[in-house]
Parts: C-alpha cells; structure tokens; sequence
C-alpha cells in the first residue's frame, strides 16, 4: 500500500507533537516543519524510538519568515512526488505587537499568512495527492475583530487576543475558499477547533491574559486529547463532503456568523495572495 505523506508544522511543541507521533504510528510519512533544527531532530530521534517509523523527517521552516517558508516547500517539492495531509497546525498568541522578518504583525503572520504561502507553493503536491488540507483554527475566531484597512495592527492599538482571534478567523476563511477553489480538483480543507489544551500555548503571555492563562490551566485537556480532531480528519474515510467546514470533538459545528462573510472571505484571499506575490513559485 503507498504511504500517506503528510505535512504538519508546529510539530515541536504540544497538539502538533502528539498528532505528528499518532500519524507515524498510523503509518504515515510525516515530514516536520520546523524552526529550530536542534528541536526537531530530537523528536525525529523520539518519534521513531516510539513508533519504529523510518519515515519521519524534519525541514526547516521559520513561519515568520516567508523566504524560509518559500525555502521548505522547494525541498518538499524537490523530494516528493505527493502530499496527501497538509496540516496547518502552527501558531500563536503575542502580548505585545512584534512584526515578522517581512514586516507583517507576527499573529498574523505566523497563523495565516505564511501558511497561506506554504499551501499556495505546495499546489503541486497537494493537486497531485488529492490532499486534505487541515487549518487548526480556534473557538477564539469569536473574538476577531477584522479590519481589512487595518490588518496589521498598526493604526489601531495592539489587542492580543484580538489579534489572534482574527487571525483564527482568517482560519476559517481561507478553508472555505481553498475548499470552493480547490474541490473540483480533488483538494479538501478542513478547519478545527482542539478544545483548550494544556501546551505551550499563551505561556508568553503578560498581565491579565498571564492570570486567565493560570486560572484555566487545571480545567485545560491534554495534548493528547487536544489531537483527536486533527487526526480524525487526517484519517477518517469519506469526509470530502464536509470540505470547508469548521469542526470540534470530531464533527462539523457552527462558527461565528462573522465566518460566513463572503466579502471578507474574499477579500483576505486577494490581499494575502498580493502579500505572498514575492515569494511564490508556481
Ligand atoms: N492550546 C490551546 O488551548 C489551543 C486552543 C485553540 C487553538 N489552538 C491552536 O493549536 C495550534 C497548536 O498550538 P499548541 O496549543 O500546540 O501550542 P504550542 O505548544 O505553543 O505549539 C506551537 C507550535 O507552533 C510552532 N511555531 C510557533 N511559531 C513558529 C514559527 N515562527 N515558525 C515555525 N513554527 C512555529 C512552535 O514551535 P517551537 O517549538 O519552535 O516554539 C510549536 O511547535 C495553534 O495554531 C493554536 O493557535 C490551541
């Protein structure tokens, strides 16, 4: 039986980890985008200790920086034939506003845009594997406050979770459109949310956001239990015709109806793809 490849980014570090480690046992090629090599190696060296893969691999990738992301995906597409699972699953929360190596405010960045650029220039391979493409979004999309004249932060004042609620929105947007622009050639999206995990997750956090942080952390599952989402739809037979839609615990739920805006939709997409322009190959 061929493999399934799949492609995950934020696999050094909690949901990404445990669902990286859950996909090799599966039997999946999993290739690893990560920023820091040293990290990545020693979970190569851990996930084949636990699982006797021998087809785990890891590639740089520094989400805020779109050359390294452009970089990745040449060395995917120099080595693979197909991708077949593409999860989006790095991300982050910033307290203060911080811009990425190209000037984008680093939520933004780090949650869409750059994986806005790694789906666009892994086209190829994911037309080619007929892949589902996985976006791990959050209940947070609640709180977005999108402002298309405004989408780096930097003439209103910095909100941190405001921030990344919109940035989780963009989530749920771009699923949708990669579902309608990509279905009738084979490609499914996906969006999630992975309940509240206990992870490393707003461990940057300051002031008032640091004390909310604390407080929920006992009641928070664990990164285990936070991947069964993301698995599932990695996994599960004959879901195509729930592409594009938003899930939680496993089945497909409701968003805000601000996720439903058309308009903006749109609009992030032809803003994103004007960001992205340097840096595409294909
Ligand atoms: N935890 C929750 O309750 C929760 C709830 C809803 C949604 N989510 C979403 O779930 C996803 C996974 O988060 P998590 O909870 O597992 O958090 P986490 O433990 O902090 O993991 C985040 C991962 O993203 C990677 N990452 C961050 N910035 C990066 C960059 N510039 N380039 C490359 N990789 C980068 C981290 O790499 P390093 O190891 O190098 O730092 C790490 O592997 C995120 O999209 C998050 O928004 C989480």
């Amino acid at each position: 039986m061929p493999f399934t490849t799949t492609v995950i980014t934020g696999a050094t570090s909690g949901i990404g980890k445990e669902t990286a480690m859950a996909l090799a046992k599966k039997g999946h090629a999993v290739y690893m985008l990560v920023r820091d090599m040293k990290k990545g190696e020693e979970l190569r060296q851990e996930i084949i200790a636990d699982t006797k893969s021998k087809h785990v691999y890891v590639v740089e990738c520094d989400l805020a920086d779109m050359e390294s992301v452009q970089n990745a995906a040449g060395i995917l597409k120099s080595g693979l034939m197909a991708v077949n699972v593409l999860i989006n699953n790095a991300g982050g929360i910033f307290a203060e506003r911080r811009e990425s190596k190209d000037g984008y405010e680093m939520t933004f960045a780090v949650n869409h845009l750059s994986h806005f650029l790694l789906v666009n220039n892994l086209l190829p391979l994911l037309q080619k594997g007929q892949a589902r493409i996985i976006n791990v979004s959050s209940e947070a999309h609640r709180m977005a406050k999108p402002n298309f004249n405004d989408l780096q932060w930097a003439k209103r004042p910095y909100a941190a979770w405001k921030a990344y609620g919109t940035a989780k929105l963009f989530n749920i947007y771009f699923t949708r459109s990669l579902a309608l622009k990509y279905g009738p050639k084979g490609i499914s999206a996906f969006a999630l949310h992975p309940g509240l995990v206990n992870t490393g997750f707003g461990t940057g956090l300051t002031g008032i956001g640091n004390i909310l942080m604390w407080l929920a952390r006992p009641f928070m599952i664990s990164a285990e239990s936070g991947s069964k989402t993301t698995i599932y739809l990695a996994t599960a037979a004959r879901i195509d015709a729930k592409s594009g839609k938003y899930f939680k615990n496993c089945h497909p739920a409701d968003p805000s109806a601000k996720a439903t805006d058309e308009l903006g939709r749109n609009r992030l997409w032809d803003l994103s793809m004007e960001m992205i322009k340097p840096f595409t190959d294909n």
